[in-house]
């Protein structure tokens, strides 16, 4: 059904793309978990190698997956089974059309996804060589028109979420104003600043879960982070900036963690790596799902590894992440000393 068929219901929050209104004020679903972010179509190419620059490669069939750091998160928690809702924008385009399909396919309640009359739909251009690491290159399109207006206008999503969850491609004005207003309704905030961008201390402090992968941990605090011990003392750093608790992420090398109740490295499953996409997004699903059933820190972080694992064993962003029956086998079995 093209999008530009469908006629808006009247109100700021609606949803052109399923001709489903929002009814978030009453009778909509209600879940505890609200993303807040962004969605992409990747356009990817695996090559042999990243081309240097000026250098052309020669790559394998062009593929295009659904992606967006948000939507990805979404898609991951809705697949490990807890019900998720997303708030997003989309361009009123075929790319868009195709996203929104998908992810009330994975099951994410799609109602306040938003469709942007003239802009186009975000994508994400992704390189992936033969060792599974890739490059990627943005273009926001609609992700860029997501406003602390659509934060307000969904109010009843954020009254009623226990977490939201945000990264950092959408306008960083609306993250802090979904953090602000998360604080103000005793949301737990699970940011992973990605891209990295400076976050103001106000901001840090509001945030539960700080969830960098190395390169981010880099940036925002200065330091090199490369390895268990280097995250250790960047993740300090990020709790003196005035972040509760601080999950590093570390490739190959796991997580590590520092919390007001002490501090933890946690080890990955080893695995064959295919491509790192959406790994990190997979292992945030993991997290949100595991805190929201009530485990520990310790064994929610495992649980998140056990989905980021599996992640990196598939192709593509949306199209690696586990279900929740794949995580538990692996989970189960995964027990570090
Ligand atoms: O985290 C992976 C995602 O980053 C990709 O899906 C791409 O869209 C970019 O947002």
């Amino acid at each position: 059904m093209p999008v530009a068929s469908i006629d808006p219901p009247p109100g700021p929050c609606y949803n052109r793309l399923g001709a489903v209104r929002i009814l978030d004020l009453a009778g909509a679903s209600v879940s505890e978990i609200v993303v807040i972010g962004s969605l992409n179509m990747d356009l990817v190419v695996r090559a042999p190698r990243l081309p240097s620059p000026g250098e052309t490669v020669r790559g394998e069939a062009f593929r295009t997956i659904p992606g967006g750091k948000g939507a990805n998160q979404a898609a991951a928690i809705a697949l490990l089974g807890q019900p998720v809702t997303m708030l997003g924008r989309v361009g009123d385009d075929a790319f868009g059309e195709q996203l929104a399909q998908n992810l009330g396919a994975k099951g994410v309640d799609p109602a306040h996804l938003l469709a942007t009359v003239g802009v186009a739909t975000g994508t994400a251009t992704i390189i992936v060589d033969a060792a599974g690491q890739n490059s990627i290159v943005i273009a926001p399109g609609a992700n860029g028109q997501v406003t602390p207006q659509d934060v307000d206008d969904c109010d009843g999503l954020l009254r009623q979420a226990r977490y939201l969850v945000l990264q950092l491609e959408i306008p960083l004005e609306t993250v802090a104003h979904a953090i602000d207003k998360a604080a103000r309704h005793g949301v737990q905030v699970v940011l992973n600043p990605a891209p990295a961008a400076q976050l103001p201390a106000r901001l840090l402090s509001r945030v539960r879960y700080l969830v960098p992968n190395e390169s981010e941990a880099q940036w925002l605090t200065g330091l090199p982070v490369s390895d268990a011990g280097s995250a250790a003392r960047a993740a300090d750093r990020l709790r003196q900036q005035g972040a509760h608790t601080v999950i590093i992420t570390l490739g190959s090398q796991g997580a590590y963690v520092a919390s007001p109740d002490g501090s933890f490295h946690m080890p990955v499953p080893e695995v064959t790596v295919v491509d790192t996409t959406a790994a990190g997004d997979a292992f945030i699903g993991g997290l949100v799902v595991a805190l929201s059933r009530g485990l520990s820190l310790r064994d929610a972080v495992r649980y998140a590894s056990c989905a980021g694992a599996l992640a990196v064993t598939r192709f593509g962003a949306q199209t690696s992440l586990p279900s929740g029956a794949e995580v538990e086998r692996l989970f189960q079995a995964f027990r570090p000393a």
